[in-house]
């Protein structure tokens, strides 16, 4: 008989968690007018608000902290990190950021003018913030397949070369570089195809531009190719990295998820250009250049978890979680973004709750059914994340209207899914009863999810 699946780690540390009541639940979301990231994360049982520095670190990684180096310039443990991330990428120039958003932020200072076109698989919301501020526009060439929740498509991440070619041909004297998001977070942790890394880069040759990826989740994508794309079965997870990053000119890191560290993010490229450009804005942002905002143990950390996460087994075991919980949801019958994607189970709130006007918000009402249900804390990543139109000032309703179940790395048990999987169950059972949604009764003008307060609309 062949052996069972298990994980490729054991537990040497926990963390106790405390389960709640419906009741003390009922009265935690009204004090936090119904918007889940204005609880305390005390009145959360499961948290599935983000993998994005959740993940639990390795008694390498721990270990490796004691051995940081704090110098303010120089440090040891940067050059090691620099090191391990030349090694896996290729990329030589490194610039240290305190997240994913500040190597945006340092990056596009250097290279984003006003009128800019940036096209991409769907911008992640700080990238697409970094462009907008800088009155320059995102264009979001994502496949089409990716909008349609029950279509099965193995690489649903991936960027539609006729869009991309249709910006670069009207508009390729404004185009700075064009941005690969692996894995592509905002259509379902959905993965990119090696295949079509190069024909974006194909076509970024053809009109003499260069390329980024932003890479926050990009050893999960190697998973996918890995395991999905033909003639990649045989290849090391550590020789898929290096082959997608031969394909672009540069990278902007979220060290949160895949390095799992967390705080930490770099830049990294191959061009002294682009080098020096952004040189010049870690500085006055981040910090002296050999630290950029993190600790000499921070870097040192990060270095051990790049090494750790480019290997197959740990990422087997963090992917075979993510679709044990699809295969308890596909058992109830729970619609979400097909197939599983890598970080995170998608939802399809508009399939579900099919009685809430889209004016309440759907996607918000599960979420907050589903802490109420079993304390689970996900995130809407539907009408209420997409802001207004900032000319009509209407809410933008022309998306998916999901809500997301991230998984954070080496965190949580397969029971946990289990709880998560039935929690939702038993929403779903009484989906039919749920009426009404929630009504804003404040927001920001921009990125409003954060803060915005809401109320029941009752009958
Ligand atoms: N790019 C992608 C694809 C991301 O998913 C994120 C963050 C960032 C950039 C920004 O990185 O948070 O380190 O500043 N995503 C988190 C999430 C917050 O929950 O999906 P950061």
């Amino acid at each position: 008989m062949e052996l069972p699946f298990a994980e490729s780690w054991r537990i040497k540390m926990v963390e106790p968690i405390r389960k709640s009541t419906r009741a003390e639940r009922e009265q935690w979301i009204r004090e936090a007018h119904y918007n889940v990231f204005q609880l305390p994360a005390e009145q959360v049982y499961i948290d599935c608000l983000t993998d994005s520095g959740t993940g639990a670190m390795s008694d390498r990684q721990w270990g490796a902290m004691m051995t940081g180096d704090e110098s303010y310039a120089g440090a040891r443990s940067f050059f090691r990190m620099r090191g391990t991330i030349e090694r896996l990428t290729g990329l030589s120039h490194v610039i240290p950021t305190h997240q994913g958003r500040a190597a945006e932020n340092v990056l596009f200072s250097a290279l984003v003018r006003e009128g800019d076109i940036i096209p991409g698989n769907s911008h992640f919301d700080t990238t697409k913030g970094h462009i907008e501020s800088r009155r320059a526009f995102a264009v979001d060439c994502t496949i089409d397949e990716a909008r349609d929740t029950q279509l099965e498509h193995p690489f649903k991440g991936c960027v539609d070369p006729d869009k991309l070619e249709k910006v670069l041909a009207v508009n390729a004297d404004k185009v700075p570089f064009i941005i690969v998001t692996i894995t592509n977070n905002t259509a379902g942790g959905q993965p990119v195809s090696m295949r079509n890394l190069r024909e974006v880069r194909a076509l970024a040759d053809k009109y003499g531009k260069r390329v980024i990826f932003d890479s926050a989740r990009f050893a999960e994508n190697a998973y996918f190719i890995k395991t999905r794309e033909e003639g990649y079965a045989d290849k090391s997870i550590k020789e898929i990295v290096r082959e997608m990053f031969d394909l672009a000119d540069g990278m902007t890191m979220s060290a949160k998820k895949d390095a799992i560290v967390n705080m930490g993010g770099f830049i990294a490229t191959r061009h002294a250009d682009w080098f020096e450009a952004a040189k010049a804005y870690c500085i006055p942002f981040e910090g002296y250049l050999t630290y950029g905002g993190m600790n000499g143990r921070d870097m040192e950390a990060l270095a051990v978890g790049l090494d750790e996460n480019t290997e197959f087994d740990n990422l087997r075991t963090r992917i075979h979680q993510v679709e044990y919980l699809a295969k308890r949801l596909d058992e109830f019958g729970i619609p979400y973004q097909r197939p599983a994607g890598g970080h995170a189970i998608f939802i399809d709130a508009s399939k579900v709750l099919t009685n809430v006007p889209k004016e309440e918000f759907p996607a918000q009402a599960l979420t907050v059914e589903l802490y109420k249900e079993a304390g689970v804390r996900g995130c809407e990543i539907g009408y209420i994340l997409a802001d207004r139109d900032p000319v009509t000032r209407e809410n933008r309703f022309g998306g998916l209207d999901l809500l997301r179940l991230a998984i954070a790395r080496r965190t949580y048990t397969d029971n946990h899914m289990d709880v998560i999987a039935v929690a939702l169950k038993n929403v779903f059972d009484r989906r039919e009863e749920i009426r009404h949604g929630y009504r804003i009764t404040w927001e920001a003008e921009l990125m409003r999810h954060f803060t915005v307060r809401l109320e029941p609309v009752a009958d």
